[in-house]
């Protein structure tokens, strides 16, 4: 299933709609958080009861989706979905089904008050070249009566004539207090009680992706209503900062073996993949007050590598005792 048809599965099967990010979906342009510039823009299109074809840039969970759905309700209204075709790139194996899907939606007339119908193309940097080629000629065809609109996470992978074709957005990882504000909402208006350092930590795994906060949060209160700053480091499966500092001062003052045991640990306590443990421990590393530069950066080196050897294949354990072993000579 792609993450169109889970969403609308989610959205339809699910009468409670259960799912908070969708729940909490934004309905209206105005409603989205941060992306400033974008809403401005957005907002004006609205106001126009109009758009060019647009592409939205950026990484996961900033908005792209809301953000085409949320305008396509407020220029078509309520019945927005009737005047709306969403297609996954990534889904669509030959571009033929694009095109046959294409062709018999713009053969329909749009809904009565509205001069154009919107296809939405979620993925569309999966595509390769050629196909992004034929899908130039797809929008062409279909300029008089079509909008489309494509989403992708690197615009640098949608060929040029595509790009000026189009109106282009890009959304940005959303501000850490802008995430805190939502959650904070989310977790009021699901009557759950986040204390605070929880709320932070969510800012903290979440790095700005707001559907993999509002899911975290969510996750968390399945297990408990009253979500605490351990929940959600232990259901995010992320090491909280005090224990990859301890991992780091193990290896400075008490030496391998003890280090090695503190690793194994967050290892198992936290459910940690050997990646997971080395980017974590990587992010971590700047904000270690007991270390210098120098000892930084080759720590960050010997991490590098562990992370290289462990995705082309070297044992976990032996390439993680090696790389303690290594950090310990270091600082
Ligand atoms: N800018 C935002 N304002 C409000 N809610 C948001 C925003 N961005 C994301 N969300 C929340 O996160 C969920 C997922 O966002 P969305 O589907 O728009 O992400 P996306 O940018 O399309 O990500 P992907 O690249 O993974 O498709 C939404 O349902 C909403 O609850
Ligand atoms: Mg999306």
């Amino acid at each position: 299933m792609n993450r169109i048809e889970e969403r609308q599965q989610t959205e339809h099967n699910l009468q409670g709609r259960s799912i908070w990010v969708e729940r909490h979906r934004p309905a209206t342009v105005g409603d989205i958080k941060g992306q400033r510039a974008v809403v401005d823009r957005l907002k004006a299109y609205a106001n126009n009861r109009t758009f060019p074809h647009l592409l939205l840039a950026g990484p996961p969970g900033t908005g792209k989706t809301t953000a085409a759905l949320a305008l396509a309700k407020d220029v078509f209204g309520d019945d927005y979905r009737r005047n709306m075709l969403e297609m996954n790139a990534s889904d669509e194996r030959k571009l033929e089904s694009i095109r046959t899907k294409v062709k018999s939606f713009a053969r329909t007339a749009p809904i009565p008050g509205t001069s154009f119908k919107v296809i939405f193309l979620d993925e569309a940097d999966a595509l390769t070249p050629d196909a992004q080629g034929a899908l130039r000629r797809i929008m062409e065809q279909n300029a008089a009566t079509c909008r489309f609109i494509l989403s992708c996470n690197y615009s640098s992978k949608i060929i040029e004539p595509i790009q000026s074709r189009c109106a282009i957005f890009r959304f940005r990882p959303i501000a850490d207090d802008q995430v805190r504000e939502m959650i904070v909402s989310v977790a009021e208006r699901e009557g759950i009680n986040l204390h605070p350092e929880a709320a932070d930590a969510i800012v903290h795994v979440s790095l700005g992706d707001l559907r993999k906060a509002i899911t975290s949060l969510q996750v968390a209160a399945s297990l408990d209503k009253d979500v605490t700053r351990e929940l959600i480091y232990e259901t995010t499966a992320t090491a909280p900062p005090e224990e990859l500092h301890g991992f780091f001062l193990a290896c400075q003052q008490d030496g391998f073996q003890p280090a090695r045991r503190r690793l194994r640990d967050l290892l198992d306590r936290f459910g940690l993949a050997g990646t997971d443990l080395v980017n974590q421990l990587h992010r971590e590393l700047g904000n270690v007050a007991f270390l210098d530069e120098l000892q930084k950066l080759k720590v960050t080196e010997a991490m590098a590598e562990t992370d290289y050897r462990m995705v082309e294949g070297g044992g976990e354990t032996l390439q993680l005792d090696a790389m303690t072993a290594k950090i310990c000579s270091l600082i």
